[in-house]
């Protein structure tokens, strides 16, 4: 019975482990903390252990994660990539050390590190110079990711001193700071688009873009903690990192070398406080047998090091009473519900609300009013609920029921196939949705118009302002009536609504707050499609031509348009004197490339895929999207897609560098 139980507790694990797994790795949404995954992991693989005929090859214990991305080439990792086991008691930790101890009987050093949270990286160094990043995949083959590292400005790309090795690989962490963390969830927010949940995610998010000029504009850094190779230095690990400080590598000087555990666990405790001075997030210690000859003889199991350790700090958590749930609805329209929680101090502040995210994950946590909740605060800004306490639930409890009706206008909520968020649809007629896009139109980066978020709440209030357009419809009078404002005040509304008239075509693009089109891609459009006319005219296939517009984003934009009062919208704008084209439109230059077609894949060296693209049609020839056997060339970059390169070889179709391509133009 017992033997049964076991077997279903097995099953049971491996899909609730599975599901966290794609949370983690495919949503980037973890809704638990690492600790509870641990406790759930080991679980697993102890009763793994007692029923070694339940082995199963697909079970989340044979894996170490897999974050590769097939968009990217693959490589294999000349060393693997392991993961550390993990401790978070004096208990366990001393238990490793007894385990190096039994097998090494001599003096061992410890180096202590802080384990960095965010994404491992391996660099290879050949004769000092940088020749390929790979990230941690499956931890025997990861994605390239070269192009995307070379814009990380605190990594070398050529080394400074000469002792190196010929060959080498460095490995570190790329983290971003709270800091940035926070203005890049802001920038998303503006654009509509989802936020990260914490830095380590946006990190691994970032890594993995297919547009390194996007990557370059996030300030990713990384800190490095492992070398690897035939001739190191030194046989002392603490040594070499010392030396690939010199040569020009981010390696923190808080390392410390311990002879004893009471210097290590001295180690832990100062940096348990002492992490929430840094500007980046840790989420423990590593502890690593500092001599490699030592690390060798220790050697490694399938998953992790016999030789290093993490230490993991809990993550801070308070449990509290989930008071009320209340929706918020933002410029987009999407919903996102709220713990009311009773005020509990948590990491230096007193919370009093935290994130639920979406229904799906209410669902998964299982919360109910009334429930003592577990709050934890991560990266993230905003704490979390990341569990309930069972024993303290009341009986008549129920499941809470997600709303079905927009809290702020009483229209139906939709939710559309795979996404995880309600949305309110009524676009024009939802009080916040309104305000929220009249904000992001006057905002810094759009029109930049000068108004608070009073001035505009108090606009909409009167009924002066209801769309974008109504902005350049106020009269002195109107404006001047208003409380809080005099003379001066509404002249220079005025002043600062007249001078928007003049911001280039793609901020008033952005403007327009279509979802996904954030600043970046409306420069894209604005410098493919030239003027509004062209871009409203634009099928979905012709949309997704341009550089970095995908499906999703295509789709978007048609349904923007396809819309009457987005059209009125325009109408109005236009005649306001708004700016809806660009500044200079393309001549033809050559004749050059008449009656060729060309296919562009991949990122290129010199040219953007958005200046190729000119390039060929400016010298007369075509753009196509697909490799068909229309196609004369496959212009062909870095990273580029493997199946189109399959097909262009199958249909012998020519495949050019951007240098010949160049070449052609001469
Ligand atoms: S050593 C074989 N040192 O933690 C040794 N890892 O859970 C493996 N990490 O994949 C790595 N800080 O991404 C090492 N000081 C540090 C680290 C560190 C962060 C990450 C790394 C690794 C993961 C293992």
């Amino acid at each position: 019975m017992e033997n049964e139980k076991e077997q279903q507790r097995i099953l049971e694990l491996r899909k609730i482990l599975h599901e966290h797994n794609y949370r983690y790795y495919v949503l980037s949404q973890p809704v638990i903390s690492d600790q509870e995954y641990d406790r759930l992991m080991q679980e697993l693989i102890e009763l793994e252990r007692r029923h070694p005929d339940m082995a199963d090859e697909n079970s989340p214990s044979m894996r170490v994660g897999d974050d590769r991305n097939l968009e990217f080439e693959q490589g294999e990792h000349k060393y693997p990539m392991l993961s550390l086991s993990n401790t978070y008691s004096e208990e366990e930790l001393q238990d490793f050390i007894r385990r190096v101890n039994e097998t090494i009987q001599d003096n061992v050093s410890y180096c202590c590190e802080l384990k960095y949270d965010g994404v491992s990286i391996s660099l290879t160094y050949r004769n000092g110079k940088l020749v390929r990043a790979l990230t941690r995949g499956d931890g025997y083959r990861g994605d390239v990711v070269t192009r995307n590292i070379r814009t990380i400005k605190s990594i070398p790309m050529v080394l400074s001193q000469g002792d190196y090795p010929a060959e080498f690989e460095i490995r570190g962490e790329i983290i971003l700071t709270h800091e940035a963390f926070r203005k890049i969830n802001e920038e998303r927010e503006e654009n509509g688009e989802p936020l990260f949940a914490n830095p380590r995610n946006a990190a691994a998010g970032t890594i993995k873009l297919q547009q390194s000029s996007e990557v370059a504009r996030r300030p990713l850094d990384c800190m490095f903690y492992a070398l690897f190779g035939e001739n190191l230095p030194s046989d002392s690990h603490f040594e070499n990192l010392e030396k690939a400080r010199s040569w020009g590598f981010k390696v923190p000087d808080w390392n410390k070398r311990c002879q004893s555990i009471v210097e290590i666990n001295d180690f832990i405790h100062y940096w348990e406080t002492e992490r929430n001075n840094l500007p980046f997030d840790i989420d423990g210690v590593v502890i690593k047998v500092d001599s490699l000859t030592q690390q060798r003889i220790l050697g490694n199991t399938a998953k992790s090091p016999r030789w290093a350790v993490a230490y993991k700090y809990k993550a801070e958590q308070a449990v509290t009473l989930l008071e009320s749930v209340s929706y918020q609805v933002g410029r987009t329209g999407a919903v996102t519900p709220v713990a009311n929680l009773r005020p509990v101090f948590l990491a230096g502040t007193t919370v009093k609300r935290a994130s639920l995210h979406n229904a799906d994950q209410m669902a998964l946590l299982d919360i109910r009013i009334g429930d003592y909740v577990i709050v934890e605060k991560g990266g993230e800004i905003i704490p979390k609920v990341v569990g309930v306490d069972l024993s303290k639930r009341s009986a008549e409890s129920k499941p809470i029921e997600f709303i079905t009706h927009c809290p702020e206008c009483g229209t139906p909520l939709v939710r559309n196939e795979g996404e995880a968020r309600h949305y309110c649809p009524n676009e024009d007629g939802c009080p916040p949705q309104i305000k929220g896009k009249l904000e992001h139109f006057i905002s810094r980066k759009a029109m930049d118009i000068n108004a608070a978020e009073a001035t505009i709440d108090l606009l909409y209030r009167k009924g002066l302002v209801r769309t974008p357009a109504d902005f350049y419809r106020l009269t002195f009078e109107q404006i001047v009536s208003l409380e809080r404002f005099g003379e001066k005040s509404a002249r220079n509304l005025l002043k600062s609504i007249e001078e928007s008239k003049k911001v280039a075509f793609h901020r008033v693009l952005y403007a327009l707050g279509i979802r996904y089109v954030g600043e970046t891609v409306s420069k894209k459009l604005a410098r493919h499609f030239g003027s509004i006319d062209n871009l409203m005219k634009a099928n979905l296939t012709e949309l997704t031509e341009a550089e970095e517009i995908g499906e999703i984003i295509a789709q978007s934009i048609r349904q923007y348009f396809s819309k009457p009062s987005n059209q009125k919208l325009i109408e109005d704008l236009k005649n306001a004197g708004l700016q809806f084209a660009e500044k200079a439109p393309v001549q033809p230059a050559s004749n050059k490339l008449a009656g060729k077609s060309f296919v562009i894949s991949g990122v290129f060296r010199l040219h953007s895929r958005d200046e190729l693209k000119r390039l060929i049609e400016e010298n007369g020839g075509k753009n196509l999207s697909s490799v068909t056997s229309r196609t004369d060339y496959l212009l062909a970059g870095e990273n580029m897609g493997p199946a189109k390169m399959e097909q262009a070889k199958k249909l012998n179709i020519k495949i050019i560098t951007e240098e010949e391509f160049l070449k052609m133009l001469e």
